[in-house]
């Protein structure tokens, strides 16, 4: 599959940007499937939506970022899903570097950095741990949800409106047929973004500017 997939029907498109990041590609079932998924999903020409799937790891194997072409894909997208398995707790290391080099003080945040403000992002992530695993009780010791919290501030810096994530736990005990009933709940949830109940009762955005002394003056691209 190509690292880039741009999936257009006809019609006013709603514009989803997916960036997909998973370091072991090959070995991959769970998002693997989604991906595949969402190629057949929004090939079809009836939705209304432009989809376009950012497969992180295929375009910069060497890690060299091209911090231009992903701040284009932003600035174009309404919807921005990061989609990635949980890695100790957190994201891929590409994916990280991402936001080091694309989510630059200016342009994402900070002062005169607005270029995501008022759009929405939506986390879509995998673990091998099952639900059970988090809870207080469980080898965790947490709730899943303790381990979002740097993902929605990253969201809040930037003035995105961070959309519950949908977490698909356990993804190495899951059946095929349970995986595809979540690759079609994803690909639902995408077609009707920004219908969704729940949007209803999110809170804006709250503005967030970062003052000056809390970043190097020099570089001046850190939060
Ligand atoms: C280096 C590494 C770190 C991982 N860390 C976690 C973790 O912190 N929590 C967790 O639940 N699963 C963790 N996993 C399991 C992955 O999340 C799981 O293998 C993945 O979601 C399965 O999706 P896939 O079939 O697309 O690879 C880790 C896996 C690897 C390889």
């Amino acid at each position: 599959m190509p690292a880039v997939v741009t999936l257009q029907p006809p019609g006013r498109p709603v514009r989803v940007l997916v960036l997909l990041a998973h370091p072991d590609r090959g070995h991959s079932r769970v998002n693997a499937h989604l991906q595949h998924h969402l190629s057949r999903r929004f090939a079809e020409p009836t939705a209304a939506l432009e989809v376009v799937l950012r497969d992180l790891y295929s375009l910069y194997p060497d890690f060299a970022i091209d911090v231009e072409a992903e701040q284009q894909a932003l600035a174009r997208a309404d919807l921005i899903v990061w989609q990635h398995p949980l890695q100790w707790y957190s994201m891929p290391a590409l994916m990280k570097l991402w936001l080091d080099e694309v989510l630059t003080h200016g342009w994402a945040y900070g002062h005169g950095g607005h270029a995501l403000a008022g759009k929405d992002l939506w986390l879509v992530l995998s673990t091998g741990g099952s639900e059970a695993a988090y809870q207080p009780q469980g080898y965790n010791r947490h709730f899943f949800d303790a381990f979002l919290s740097p993902y929605e501030q990253t969201a809040a810096l930037c003035g995105l409106r961070f959309l519950p994530p949908l977490v698909l736990h356990g993804a190495h005990a899951i059946d095929t047929t349970a995986l595809e009933a979540h690759a079609e709940v994803y690909a639902q949830r995408l077609a009707s973004w920004p219908d969704w109940p729940e949007i209803a009762d999110l809170p804006d955005c709250p503005a967030c500017d970062t003052p000056a002394q809390d970043r190097p003056s020099a570089r001046g691209s850190q939060p």
